[in-house]
Formats: C-alpha cells, structure tokens, sequence
C-alpha cells in the first residue's frame, strides 16, 4: 500500500459512517489526516451509533476524528456544517463528496419521488457542499467527487442516478476551471460495483454473471475506490484536475 503523508490536513468526506464513504476516512486516518466524519441524523439514530462506531474505529487508528451530522439535501443544513467545521477546526483541506442514494426503476415506473429524491441527494447535495465549502477550503485544497460509471454508461433503471452522476462529472469539470487560479484541482472517481449496503445482496447467479463481465473477475471493495480518493487528494496528483478516474475492474 503507498504511504500517503496527511498530517496536518483536514479532510470531510460526507456520509462517511458507512460503506465507501467510511472506507475513505479509514485511509485518510491512516495517512494521519484529521479526520471529520459527516452522517445523516436519521431518525431511528442509526447513521448515528454507525457514525459513533466508526468513529472509535479510526480514533483506535491514532487518528483525530471530529463527527458532524447534516442532509446534504438541504442549503441551510450545509451551510451550518460547514460554520461548525470552520468553527470547530479552522478550514478544510480536502473535501470528499460520497453521499449518495439508489433507487432504480424503470423510467414508465419511476415516480416524480423517485426521480426527486436522487437528484437532490446525489446532484443538489453535491452542489451544496462545493459551493459552502469554498470560503473555508484553503488554497492547494482538494474535491474528490464519488459519482459512478452508470454518469458515463448508465444501465436500465438509472435515469434519475445516471443523469444525477453525469451531473456530478460536468460540475466538476467546471469547479476544476474555476478553481485552478487557487490552487485547488477538483476530480471524480467513477466507482463499478462496488460490495457495500447499497447494491444489496445479489442472488449468487446475478453476481456470478456480473463478475464474468468484470475483466478483473470481481466486485470492486471501498478500499479500492478509497485507494483512488487518496491518490487524488495528495500533493502527488496536484497537475491533475477536471479528470474522471473509473474504478471499475475493467468493467463498463
Ligand atoms: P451507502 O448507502 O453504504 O452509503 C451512502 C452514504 O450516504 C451513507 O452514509 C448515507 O447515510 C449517506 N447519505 C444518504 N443520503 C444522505 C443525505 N441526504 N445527507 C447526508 N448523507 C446521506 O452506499 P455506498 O455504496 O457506500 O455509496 C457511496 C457513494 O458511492 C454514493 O455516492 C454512491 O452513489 C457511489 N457509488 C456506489 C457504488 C456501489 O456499487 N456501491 C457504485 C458507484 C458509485
């Protein structure tokens, strides 16, 4: 594993208690990065006591970890997140948008809900928390933006996801225009399937047909696509900016 050197930088990585989004921090908080672990307070508390736990976890790691909850959803809750972190830590190095949801369905049985619900998460969110963390992520700071291959090559059922990734890629392509002149590169990672909660579980002949399809024969892992984050999110990938980086095993 390549040794990455983040002492002394603070990094968010949203919806961070779980899945890739907590994967992530555990190699930020190896790398020896202060870690702010950000989840969605729903409400029977289970984001939370994840959240609590995961939190432990890193800190056993020897790392610094602080826990914000806020909806990305949500302007007024992004702004007050980011007030906190000012607040609380001093400003932002690294900003990792991870926070997402699935809800497939074919476009004739798709509801508006649906439909809404994917866009203010995976695309609204992601606008919300680049745009009020700009005053407090320092110059030479870094977005790593989670979308999926399905914003490049969308599959049956993903209107809603697909256009909400493709949507992600094009902000991030303009973000890495306009924030050149400081310093900050802006990149996305295009994660295949990945095992988390999110895809569920498959029936094993489902699965066993996928990973025939997967050049590399298998589903990815979130420190796969963790590896990526953090190679964009060091000094080492700092002439790489407006790039999208498919972890996908080959697959599309
Ligand atoms: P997950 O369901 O385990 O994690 C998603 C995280 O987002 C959770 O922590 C959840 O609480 C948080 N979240 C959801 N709605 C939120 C809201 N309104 N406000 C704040 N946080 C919220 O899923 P997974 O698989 O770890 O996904 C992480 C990211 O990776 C997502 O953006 C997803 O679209 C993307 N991705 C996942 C793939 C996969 O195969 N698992 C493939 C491609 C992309």
């Amino acid at each position: 594993m390549i040794q990455y050197n983040f002492a002394g930088k603070v990094v968010l990585v949203t919806g961070s208690s779980r899945g890739i989004g907590g994967a992530i921090l555990e190699g930020f908080a190896k790398a020896g990065a202060t870690c702010l672990l950000h989840y969605f307070d729903d409400p029977k508390g289970e984001n939370r006591r994840d959240a609590e736990q995961h939190a432990e976890k890193l800190r056993g790691l020897k790392a610094t970890v602080h826990l914000f909850a806020a909806d990305v959803r949500s302007p007024e809750a992004v702004e007050g997140l980011m007030k906190a972190i000012h607040q609380k830590v001093g400003g932002l190095d690294v900003l990792v948008n991870n926070a997402g949801i699935l809800r497939d369905r074919t476009m004739r049985k798709m509801t508006l809900d649906d439909w809404r619900s994917v866009m203010d998460t995976n695309l609204d969110g992601v606008f919300h928390c680049c745009k009020q963390s700009l005053d407090i992520l320092r110059d030479g700071g870094r977005i790593v933006n989670i979308a999926s291959i399905a914003g490049i090559h969308p599959f049956h059922g993903q209107a809603n996801y697909g256009a909400a990734k493709a949507g992600v890629i094009a902000l991030t392509k303009v973000l890495a225009k306009e924030l050149a002149r400081r310093g900050i590169t802006a990149n996305a990672i295009a994660p295949g399937i990945i095992q988390t909660t999110m895809i569920g579980d498959i029936k094993p002949d489902v699965r066993a047909d996928y990973e025939r399809q997967i050049p590399l024969g298998r589903f990815g892992r979130p420190e796969d696509v963790a590896n990526a984050v953090l190679f964009l999110s060091s000094e080492e990938s700092g002439y790489i900016t407006g790039q999208v980086l498919p972890v996908t095993g080959g697959w599309y």
